[in-house]
This record gives C-alpha cells, sequence and structure tokens, in this order.
C-alpha cells in the first residue's frame, strides 16, 4: 500500500508545485507558472505526498468570511485516487483552526469544456455549493467565474 500523507508546505516544495502545474496544460496557461510562483511565496498551504514524492498541493487566502482556496492541483498522473479529497479536508481543518465555518474557491464557470467540467464534478461531490457565476471575470482573462461555496462543521 503507497503511503499518503499531507503536510504544511514547505519554501523548497516550489519546484513541486510548478511541476504539477506544468503538467495540467488542460487547465492551466503557462503563465498560471508565474502567477503561482509568487502566490506560493505570500500564501499558506500543504501539499500532498505519495511515498514521499509530492503529488498535489492547496494554496489558500484567508478572508474576513472564509477561508478561500486560490490554487488546488493533483498531478494528472494521480488524479481520481482520492488525494484532491485529502487536500479539501485539510482545508476545512485549517479553517476550523482560523474560527472559519466556510470554505470558498473560484473555477472556471462555463459547461462547454470537459477538462473544469470535472473539476466542478469534484468540487459539487466535495460539498461544495454554486453560489454565483461571474459571467466575465477579468482575472480568468474575461471568461466565466463559479463562485462555490462550502459550510462547514467545526
Ligand atoms: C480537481 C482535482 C484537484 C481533483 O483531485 P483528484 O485527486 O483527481 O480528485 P479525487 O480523487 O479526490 O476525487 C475524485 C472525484 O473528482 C472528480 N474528478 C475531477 N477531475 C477528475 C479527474 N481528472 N480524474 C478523475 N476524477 C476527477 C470525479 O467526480 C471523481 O469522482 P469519482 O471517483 O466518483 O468519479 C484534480 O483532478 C486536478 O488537479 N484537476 C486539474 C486542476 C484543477 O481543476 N484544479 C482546481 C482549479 S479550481
Amino acid at each position: 500500500m503507497p503511503n499518503i500523507h499531507v503536510r504544511m508546505k514547505k519554501k523548497t516544495d516550489i519546484i513541486n508545485i510548478i511541476n504539477i502545474i506544468k503538467s495540467l496544460t488542460e487547465w492551466f496557461t503557462h503563465n498560471a507558472v508565474n502567477h503561482i510562483a509568487l502566490d506560493s511565496e505570500r500564501l499558506e498551504g500543504h501539499v500532498v505526498e505519495i511515498d514521499g514524492a509530492v503529488r498535489g498541493f492547496v494554496l489558500v487566502d484567508e478572508r474576513e468570511c472564509c477561508i478561500e482556496i486560490v490554487w488546488l492541483a493533483v498531478d494528472k498522473e494521480y488524479h481520481g485516487r482520492g488525494l484532491g479529497t485529502r487536500l479539501i479536508h485539510e482545508v476545512e481543518r485549517h479553517a476550523c483552526r482560523r474560527g472559519k465555518s466556510i470554505v470558498s474557491v473560484k473555477t472556471y464557470g462555463g459547461s462547454d469544456y470537459e477538462p473544469y467540467r470535472k473539476t466542478m464534478e469534484f468540487y459539487k461531490k466535495n460539498g461544495f455549493k454554486l453560489y454565483e457565476v461571474i459571467e466575465r471575470y477579468p482575472p480568468f482573462g474575461g471568461q466565466p467565474a463559479a463562485i462555490l461555496v462550502k459550510p462547514i462543521n467545526c
């Protein structure tokens, strides 16, 4: 059985994080690599390891209302093995420690693109509900953004 372990992100994880983003060309543009390098410096987060190798990560921001998932990704080779769900559970524990009872995320809000349709399915399976779709969201290059929220019991 592989050893799956979630731990806090360290500065040296940046290389692993960038490599994961680079493996996900259907979801992230090349530009995302530049953004993530900066975000990784300022945001808290966790990584998930399989047998000591980082295969997924999440970066979060603290808002007045909630903890927001800013980046979440799992290496393409490891999709569908429960790693993303483990990271969501870790975000929920983090939110509770910070006295927040809501987790939120913004993701691509169109229903016309299969990779992000699966992403939406993932969030819905993990208990997130649609709050609003912003039809033209500038940070997504004018593409639609779906805001999803999940209330949690701490
Ligand atoms: C979305 C993501 C983080 C989910 O992580 P994961 O480890 O693949 O998901 P889990 O194994 O915990 O959950 C599996 C469920 O998620 C859904 N899912 C979403 N994307 C999937 C994929 N590429 N492969 C398999 N299942 C996927 C399925 O509904 C699946 O449920 P099922 O097993 O009953 O069919 C991951 O697929 C990923 O990195 N996707 C690309 C980047 C992305 O969309 N990030 C979020 C941006 S807001």
